[in-house]
């Protein structure tokens, strides 16, 4: 498939389809399936909480909580469905820009100029495409609400918004656009106060930095490090890697670090290999998916010219923001697969758990759980603590409950008969060890997060509309899901570490309105409570939930409304309520949702503004470019196009989000 395909109207449409397409070989042919189908479809939705016990288990930064608080609800007035060229919040709120693709991050970047772009601004310069953002509070081990770094995802770029057409400024070589776009991947960590009651950035702190896919040197890190499939011409001992990219959403951990997910990272690969050993590895990851041409210049991205490097790809990245000269280390215990995030928590026995979905059509649900426990009083001896546990994945019975299945090699079958040598093999192929053991294909797990006020864990599963009649099962329950679910989880005995755990649908995504959908939302919901195509997801200091929606090119068909944040009442009478908070613009994806320590003032990121689906914008009705896009928020200044932004969301009285 090339992107000049005619069933997609920009190249922003031909990428998202790629996730809507399973690359699973046989998803239902799986230990799982079998057993699944043996059993009676129950339809499994929850109007009372799981049973759990008391939560044992705390979050990253966050301290236990005295009560259980999350039962009081959501106290703020809703906002409506609907799409237009500006972003809309709560009234009595306020939601301020706080930084913006260009903005300067390091000490001396140059002001952004759409219109004098270089590779060497961009490395100094906020990247495109915010998507995860993480807060940690300064000084390391305070509380404090007000000073912290924040960690922010720069997920991929859209060459059609970045750059002006020829003729428009100067002029940019073809090399020079695919390093900007190489800038623009990875992460920022920028140093962030609030002074006066207004959030700004600290000038010239120490903590800037920019983490990119063009020159970042990585260390690569646990049972992939050094192996055979992971050397390259570049590095012949396969224990680094230069960048990381499509950093999607992520995580903070108990001690201050940073990760960092690797989602779609096939798209960056070009060529086409025939009989080589990894072809059936990477045609299970969708490599080369010709999604970018960075292999044309930079030949690493060319699999025929270095059939490893895909193979350094699709990793979870650990940074320490509290040192900028650092070097990133790619973990590879955590498997290498489509990571969405990096979510983890405390458990009560000590170790870190720490879940992360594979975001694609019939892929899975991992946790990884620290052989070791976290050192809470010295963060530099949690250093390699993500290098050795156990990476296990999902199986969801019909009878609402769930086993961790352990990836480990020389446990069935995952040793060399079935062409696993070692633990390097199985974290390498993650997804064709998982689906040796049985794991349940899924409607595309995007966000996970456990709470720790309740002990519970949120998975979103955005939606999987190659799912027919034949495959359906307990936790994905529709066909031709365009609109996705939200799972509850309850680990056994409240330990994140446990074998099992019980699982609720507790909602099913779309228009209850609408009887073709079959949606499941609290009766209470309103016209505007309801939302389709949950991605990322945050639990506020109070233990609530709070969903962000990217619905893609197709938000007319899926709900008609543009994205945006939505709390969702997981307790008491109101569970599995809706309440609209935030709107997006036009064609934008909504990111990061992100509470400081004292829970008033969320973060938000605004991915991709003007270009998702412009087409079905009343009045626009084509495909946005740089020159002529369907919104120039947040600048509105005709010479800047469209800007992915953080946005600061406060209330006007000081009080907590959502009441
Ligand atoms: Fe990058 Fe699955 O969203
Ligand atoms: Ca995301
Ligand atoms: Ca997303
Ligand atoms: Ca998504």
């Amino acid at each position: 498939m090339s992107t000049d395909d005619a069933r997609f109207s920009s190249h922003a449409e031909y990428l998202d389809a790629l996730e809507d397409i399973p690359s699973n070989p046989n998803p239902q042919d799986t230990l799982a399936e079998i057993i699944n189908r043996r059993e009676a479809i129950g339809r499994i939705i929850g109007i009372g909480a799981l049973a759990v016990s008391p939560p044992t288990a705390f979050a990253a930064g966050q301290q236990p909580h005295a009560a259980l608080t999350a039962s009081r609800g959501f106290d703020f007035e809703e906002i409506a469905h609907g799409v237009d060229r500006t972003h809309h919040v709560s009234p009595g709120y306020r939601a301020d820009i706080l930084i913006r693709w260009g903005d300067p991050v390091t000490a001396g970047a140059p002001a952004f100029d759409p219109y004098a772009q270089s590779p060497a601004a961009q490395l100094q310069q906020f990247g495109y495409n915010n998507d995860f953002v993480g807060f940690v509070p300064l000084p390391f081990g305070s509380q404090n609400p007000e000073h912290g770094l924040l960690c922010i995802n720069h997920e991929y770029t859209d060459a059609q918004m970045m750059f002006p057409q020829p003729g428009q400024g100067k002029p940019l070589s073809r090399q020079s656009m695919t390093e900007i776009e190489m800038a623009g991947n990875g992460g920022s960590v920028i140093e962030i106060k609030k002074t006066n009651d207004r959030w700004g950035l600290v000038g010239n702190s120490r903590y800037a930095r920019r983490i990119n896919a063009l020159d970042t040197a990585m260390r690569i890190a646990g049972p992939a490090a050094g192996h055979p499939r992971m050397r390259t011409s570049a590095d012949p001992e396969g224990l680094q890697v230069i960048g990381t990219l499509n950093n999607c959403a992520g995580g903070i951990t108990p001690w201050g670090t940073y990760l960092m997910a690797e989602e779609n990272f096939n798209k960056y690969f070009i060529g086409r290999l025939r009989g080589h050993p990894e072809s059936r590895n990477f045609a299970r990851y969708g490599v080369p998916g010709n999604g970018f041409g960075w292999g044309l210049f930079h030949p690493r991205f060319d699999i025929n010219r270095e059939p490893n490097e895909a193979n350094r790809f699709g990793w979870i990245v650990e940074v320490d923001p509290l040192d900028p000269t650092s070097t990133p280390v790619k973990r590879t215990a955590l498997g290498r697969f489509k990571h969405e995030g990096a979510a983890c928590i405390l458990n009560g026995d000590g170790r870190l758990v720490l879940y992360s979905g594979d975001d694609q059509a019939f892929e899975f649900l991992y946790r990884f759980v620290s052989r070791d426990r976290v050192d809470m009083d010295e963060r530099g001896a949690n250093h390699d603590l993500l290098d050795h546990g156990t990476l296990s994945v999902a199986r969801f019975n019909d009878d609402g409950t769930l086993d961790w299945l352990p990836l480990t090699h020389g446990q069935a079958g995952l040793d060399a008969s079935n062409g696993f040598r070692d633990q390097g093999d199985v974290v390498i192929e993650a997804r064709r060890a998982a689906s040796m053991l049985g794991a349940t294909p899924m409607d595309r797990p995007e966000d996970v997060e456990p709470n720790p006020v309740n002990g519970r864990v949120y998975v979103m599963l955005t939606n999987n509309t190659a799912r027919t009649q034949e495959r359906l099962d307990g936790v994905n329950p529709r066909a031709h899901n365009a609109w996705g679910q939200v799972v509850e989880l309850a680990p056994a005995g409240g330990d994140h570490a446990a074998g099992s755990a019980r699982w609720e649908l507790l909602i099913k995504a779309g228009d209850p309105a609408d009887p073709g959908v079959d949606a499941d939302w609290n009766p209470a919901t309103s016209d505007n409570g309801w939302f389709a195509c949950p991605d990322n997801c945050a639990i506020d200091p109070d233990g609530r939930l709070w969903v962000c929606t990217d619905q893609g090119s197709k938000w007319k068909h899926r709900s008609g409304t543009a994205d945006g944040v939505w709390a969702l009442q997981t307790e008491g009478p109101g569970r599995g309520r809706g309440k609209m908070f935030f709107r997006v613009p036009v064609g934008a994806e909504m990111c990061g949702p992100c509470f400081n320590p004292d829970g008033r003032t969320l973060f938000v990121a605004v991915q991709h503004p003007g270009t998702a689906g412009a087409i079905h914008f009343p009045g626009f009705e084509r495909s946005s470019t740089f020159g002529d896009p369907a919104t120039r928020w947040p600048d509105f200044d005709p010479e800047m196009p469209p800007r992915p932004s953080v946005v600061v969301i406060t209330r006007d009285d000081g009080g907590k989000i959502g009441g």
